[in-house]
């Protein structure tokens, strides 16, 4: 069944007198032209967990070839926060972790709770898409606490969107509740008709064809490749002799870093190691019913001939780890295999084959939205540049940023976890083998630079204010921390960019 949303659909958009209304529909009707004043329509495939640097792309073969032939691939794409809902807030608002203020996963740090509906959740991009016209359609995972009784349930549609089939919680394959448009809708664990990933590309194929005009905006978010990594059955058995890679930093003892990444355990138990193969594999054995659904997404458009006037994003909300710095699995991490992201576009102007070397932050998702639409996002508030000037080559690459900001607050439990006695309280995520991947003192703040040199300096809000700094030219898998060997003169320059990036706002944070 199509999510149609009664009495919030075409009619009754706030504040158009009837006869506007219906000249601005006349005016947008049509489909399949980019010339003249023409919006082009919006897709955007979000991932949860795909990583880059450990093969993420790997089982992405047909995503490649329609995404990567076909668009660009952009090979240093970062998520300002390696977290979901820190990080997915940050896509749909277009600011950086420290002006959105959602902290972790929790209502109380301000995961889709009422503060975020109240303060936020007017100001991201689909409120502005709709206004320009936009029939905007969600499928899939929002926030961790979407659906909470404590955030008003399922009847809580977010503002935005004309059709919403938002997944309750965080991500699921099967044994899931969706919000649709409002109303609960429950679903079991029968692979025809409950498989996630698969369910969503049908509802997303059903709303292309029944689709009365552009422009529109789809987005679209599946569970993959989150936990709890269940395949369809027809891929269960695909990569069954894969392995995690051995290179770079894996099973490797971080010994000048942090105190979080120093208790890991090195090397890791067999079991550790057998846990996170299987993870390996099921990760990538998700993402191949991804790939399907960018199949046949693209297959759709081009048969109903959007096309040519459909810009195309697929990205992930953050990356990964498989046993570097022997961390089992999770994310929440400063090095580049938590925070680099896929990224690959595709859509009028934009050339085949063609790699791109800037930086581009998930902030910069909502910002380049907006220019589609035909919204100046330089005169809102979002901390993000709009990256449509690079994609159809309207910009001068030495125009673009060099510095950001990566931000992240640690996540505790204030009880001891009765399965790793010797641990105290403070720490969470420690599994397997009570090695721990997050704690409230894993809060730190990054300068990440990309253009003249290739440096990462982050300090930590721990007892020992530890600072960790990367010379990525010459340590690519960031094996050494050269904070304590570094020209200080280079500290007190990154330690200053640092505090301007952590109070900038707007217009500051994009220079
Ligand atoms: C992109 O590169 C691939 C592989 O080299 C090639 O087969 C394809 O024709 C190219 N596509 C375009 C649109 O240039
Ligand atoms: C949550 O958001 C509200 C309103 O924006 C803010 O006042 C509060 O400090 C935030 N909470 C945290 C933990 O940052
Ligand atoms: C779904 O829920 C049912 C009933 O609780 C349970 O028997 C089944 O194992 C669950 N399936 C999955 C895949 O978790
Ligand atoms: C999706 O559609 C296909 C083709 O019609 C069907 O075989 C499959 O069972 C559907 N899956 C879900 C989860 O709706
Ligand atoms: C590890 O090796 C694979 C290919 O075997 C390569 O694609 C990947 O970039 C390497 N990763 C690191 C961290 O060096
Ligand atoms: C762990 O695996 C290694 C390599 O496969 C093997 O040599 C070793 O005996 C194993 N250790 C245990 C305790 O099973
Ligand atoms: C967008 O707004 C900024 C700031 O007001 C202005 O400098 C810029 O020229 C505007 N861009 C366009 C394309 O109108
Ligand atoms: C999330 O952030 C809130 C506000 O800072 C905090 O009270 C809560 O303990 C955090 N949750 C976790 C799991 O760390
Ligand atoms: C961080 O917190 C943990 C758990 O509370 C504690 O054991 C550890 O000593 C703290 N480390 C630092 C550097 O603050
Ligand atoms: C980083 O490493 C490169 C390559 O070894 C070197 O040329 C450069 O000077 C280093 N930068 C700093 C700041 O140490």
């Amino acid at each position: 069944m199509l999510p149609t949303r009664p009495g919030r659909g075409l009619v009754g958009r706030e504040g158009l007198p009837g006869a506007l209304l219906l000249l601005l529909l006349f005016l947008s009707a049509g489909r399949g032209d980019t010339g003249g004043a023409k919006k082009a329509n919006i897709v955007l495939i979000l991932t949860d967990d795909q990583d880059l640097v450990l093969g993420g792309m790997g089982p992405m073969k047909k995503t490649q070839v329609l995404m990567g032939h076909f668009g660009a691939t952009f090979a240093n794409a970062f998520a300002v926060t390696p977290l979901c809902c820190p990080s997915r807030s940050s896509i749909l608002t277009g600011l950086y972790p420290h002006n959105h203020l959602v902290r972790n996963n929790s209502l109380e740090g301000n995961c889709s709770n009422a503060a975020w509906q109240k303060f936020q959740e007017p100001l991201t991009y689909p409120v502005y898409l709709q206004k320009q016209g936009y029939q905007t359609f969600y499928a899939g995972k929002y926030l961790n606490q979407y659906g909470h009784p404590q955030a008003g349930g399922v009847q809580h549609v977010p503002m935005g969107w004309t059709y919403w089939l938002g997944l309750v919680g965080n991500s699921k394959y099967y044994n899931y509740t969706l919000s649709l448009n409002g109303h609960e809708e429950k679903h079991g664990d029968h692979y025809e008709a409950d498989y996630l990933t698969d369910l969503l590309t049908n509802r997303s194929l059903e709303f292309l064809r029944k689709l009365l005009r552009p422009p529109f905006l789809m987005v679209l978010a599946p569970p993959a490749a989150h936990s709890p990594w269940t395949a369809a059955p027809h891929y269960k058995s695909t990569y069954s002799t894969l392995k995690a890679p051995r290179n770079g930093s894996f099973n490797v003892h971080g010994k000048d870093k942090h105190w979080l990444i120093k208790q890991a355990k090195t090397p890791m138990s067999n079991s550790s190691i057998q846990f996170l193969d299987h993870v390996y594999r099921a990760r990538w054995q998700t993402l191949l019913s991804v790939d399907d659904m960018v199949q046949k997404v693209l297959d759709q458009l081009k048969s109903l001939k959007l096309l040519d006037s459909t810009y195309v994003f697929y990205t992930s909300d953050h990356g990964y780890h498989t046993g570097q710095f022997s961390l089992p699995v999770d994310k929440r991490q400063l090095y580049e295999f938590d925070i680099r992201v896929p990224l690959l576009v595709r859509g009028p102007g934009v050339k085949g084959n063609k790699t791109y070397l800037e930086p581009i932050l998930n902030i910069d998702l909502a910002p380049t939205f907006l220019d589609i639409a035909g919204v100046n996002a330089s005169q809102t508030n979002m901390d993000g540049v709009s990256f449509l000037p690079l994609l159809v080559n309207k910009v001068q690459k030495s125009a673009w940023r060099s510095d950001f900001l990566v931000q992240y607050t640690g996540e505790g439990y204030t009880t001891r976890d009765p399965k790793c006695p010797k641990l105290g309280p403070g720490v969470s995520q420690c599994f397997p083998d009570c090695v721990c991947e997050d704690a409230f003192n894993n809060t730190y703040a990054c300068v990440r630079t990309l253009s003249a040199a290739n440096m990462q300096y982050c300090e930590f809000a721990d007892k020992e204010n530890f600072v960790e700094v990367y010379n990525l030219t010459a340590d690519p898998h960031q094996l050494s921390n050269i904070a304590k060997s570094v020209d200080p003169s280079l500290l007190v320059q990154m330690n200053q960019k640092l505090i301007k990036l952590q109070a900038c706002s707007g217009a500051g944070c994009r220079s």
